[in-house]
């Protein structure tokens, strides 16, 4: 049985279990449910609702395929996502181009409940699978003097609108500090709902961070890179005043254009009550590895 991580749900803490089962059928790689893996759930966690598959994959940010919220679904159909190549580099003892198969073939395949707030202030539950981040960094070997993983998303003009436009730099690029890179809760997903991840979410891989803002979660990922200072970040390069390299969920810490104490639900309709907005999304698992840290200072 694949690890459970105490601070999730799966599938089927929250679907009637004949749709469950038979979800989990057609899952690949699904994983097996025990009674210990329920114990752990808090009261605030047993309330999650994912939301639907319709509004997870309709209304996204994917900069490459255009900025409306609809326009990853209507033109990233066009991305050829077969043959996927992503080049490891930097301070890794296997480094090389490897297949999707090489790098995460034989990883166990979870399914992660997991809240998603966007740094606009809207959010969504969405029920990813994928592999620990931390499973692939030991595959490929991380070196002493590493201290950040960087990421990089494919750039395929033909076929991106917003790339052509230059609507900002690309390739997208991401990173995270190692201990942010090798924390449990990080996965590189490749599926929602059990299914292929569709291209407006990043196919075939991409990032999860459920801890941050949605835009440290990088799309469509063809490089990774360790190195040992802090690699640039995209948002990072548009607007440092407005986006930092951390970005951890923050309700205290306002956006300088807007408030972060709450968000908008996806899915709740044009009247639903704002929710509160927790810190670290409510992932506070993770507080130790900002311990001593300013997080007004490191935004
Ligand atoms: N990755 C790439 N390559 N390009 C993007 O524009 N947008 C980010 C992130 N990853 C983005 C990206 C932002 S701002 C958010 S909120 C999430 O993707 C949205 O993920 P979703 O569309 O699956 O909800």
């Amino acid at each position: 049985m694949a690890r459970r991580w105490t601070n999730t749900l799966t599938h089927a803490d929250v679907t009637p279990k004949a749709v469950w089962l038979n979800r989990r059928q057609i899952m690949a790689g699904a994983i097996g449910l025990g009674a210990a893996g329920l114990a752990g759930q808090g009261q605030a966690q047993a309330a999650l609702e994912p939301n639907t598959w319709e509004e997870i994959t309709s209304y996204n940010n994917y900069y490459e395929f255009g900025v409306g919220k609809t326009d990853p679904a209507a033109n990233a159909g066009a991305l050829d996502t077969a043959d996927w190549r992503i080049t490891v580099d930097g301070l890794v003892d296997n480094p090389g181009e490897y297949s999707l198969t090489d790098l995460i073939g034989g990883l166990d395949v979870e399914e992660r409940i997991y809240r998603f707030r966007c740094v606009e202030a809207w959010s969504m539950v969405v029920p990813w699978n994928g592999i620990e981040l931390a499973d692939v960094l030991d595959r490929i070997g991380v070196q002493d003097r590493a201290k950040y993983v960087a990421f990089e998303t494919v750039v395929q003009p033909e076929v991106m609108p917003g790339v052509s436009r230059r609507v900002i730099p690309f390739p997208y690029v991401e990173g995270l500090r190692l201990d942010e890179a090798r924390h449990p809760l990080t996965l590189l997903a490749t599926g929602i709902y059990g299914n292929p991840i569709p291209n407006q979410n990043g196919a075939p891989i991409r990032l999860v961070v459920p801890w941050k803002y949605g835009f440290k979660s990088i799309k469509a990922i063809v490089r990774i890179t360790l190195a040992e200072e802090e690699p640039p970040t995209t948002w990072n390069i548009l607007n440092a005043r407005e986006y930092g390299f951390y970005a951890n969920v923050n309700p205290t810490v306002s956006h300088p254009r807007w408030s972060q104490a709450t968000e908008r639900r996806i899915g709740g309709g044009l009247f639903a009550t704002r929710q509160d907005t927790l810190m670290f999304n409510g992932y506070d698992e993770v507080a130790s590895l900002y311990d001593g840290m300013d997080l007004a200072r490191f935004y």
